[in-house]
């Protein structure tokens, strides 16, 4: 039997007495559960491979290939391993071996941009800086409660246009052209309150602040209820950090979380394996 210790009342839990590399369904299903009541799940001391940490991750559903931009497909081909991919710092033969670098990334739920966006995402830590680097989540059911009525039944009824062309770090994914216009970025349009498809609970949705744009609205509008929703997306106590140790397994649900991370150090090593999951209405037929 798995235990389930709540850190925060009903936003993240540890799991314990488990071992991602040999679940049974009925112990999978109590992780799944889990994770749909809390939305951040965080699993330690998991000596897991890449091929542990994707079968681990395919019980969430089918895998979704890394976000390569528009990378031709003969490109995407020679890439190894197109469901686990790599977040780091470490440069081997002048080529970082991963994403995002030491930079910092700011808050964001993962690919928003895209017409379905990933529902689960999930983080195994294999070496960790001695400081920095450490992630953070924000319960966007807490900020959703926490809007005032009038900003809220405003929200209601509009959505954002979430960018396709820029990665978490700020940097320009390849196949895109740069633009200064919010309203010429390319992406995805989502309600800004989202209803969650398993659990029925409403959630903020931002996706990310930067290149956002409210459609319908002129731009300052747009770019100043952006700004109003935002100063609600991540008040402190809805707000956890994650401080990594080796082997830590972390489970997101990104409609109910926002994530960010801290920049850290280049002189130090960090390296993060990660699969999404793709979302059930992306499924091919
Ligand atoms: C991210 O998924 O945006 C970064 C997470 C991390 O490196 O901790």
């Amino acid at each position: 039997m798995i235990t389930v210790s709540a850190i925060n009342t009903d936003f993240v839990a540890d799991i314990g007495d488990v071992n991602v590399a040999s679940l049974n369904d009925e112990t999978f299903s109590g992780i799944y559960q889990a994770w749909l009541q809390y939305g951040v799940l965080r699993i330690r001391n998991q000596q897991v491979d890449e091929d542990g940490l994707q079968r681990f991750s395919a019980r969430f559903g089918p895998l979704e290939e890394a976000p390569f931009g528009r990378m031709p497909e003969a490109e995407r081909k020679k890439i190894k391993n197109r469901y686990v991919t790599q977040l780091s710092n470490i440069i081997v033969d002048g080529k970082p071996i991963g994403g995002l670098g030491n930079s910092e990334a700011s808050w964001h739920s993962d690919m928003t941009y895209v017409a379905n966006p990933p529902p689960a995402s999930i983080l195994l830590s294999l070496e960790i800086p001695r400081q920095g680097g450490e992630t953070y989540f924000a319960d966007q059911s807490a900020a959703l409660s926490a809007l005032p009525a009038s900003l809220r039944k405003r929200a209601e009824t509009l959505t954002i246009k979430h960018n396709a062309a820029h990665t978490s770090i700020g940097k320009l994914r390849p196949g895109f052209d740069a633009f200064e216009d919010p309203r010429e970025a390319p992406g995805a349009a989502h309600p800004i309150i989202r209803q969650h498809e398993e659990t029925g609970r409403p959630a903020l949705y931002l996706g990310r602040r930067e290149w956002a744009y409210i459609p319908g609205l002129p731009l300052d509008e747009s770019e100043s209820l952006l700004d109003e929703l935002w100063s609600y997306a991540a008040l402190p106590e809805n707000v956890w950090q994650q401080q990594w140790q080796v082997n830590d397994i972390i489970i997101w649900d990104n409609r109910r979380v926002l994530h960010r991370r801290d920049a850290f150090d280049q002189s130090e090593r960090r390296l993060m394996k990660r699969c999404q999951v793709l979302s059930k209405a992306a499924e091919p037929a």
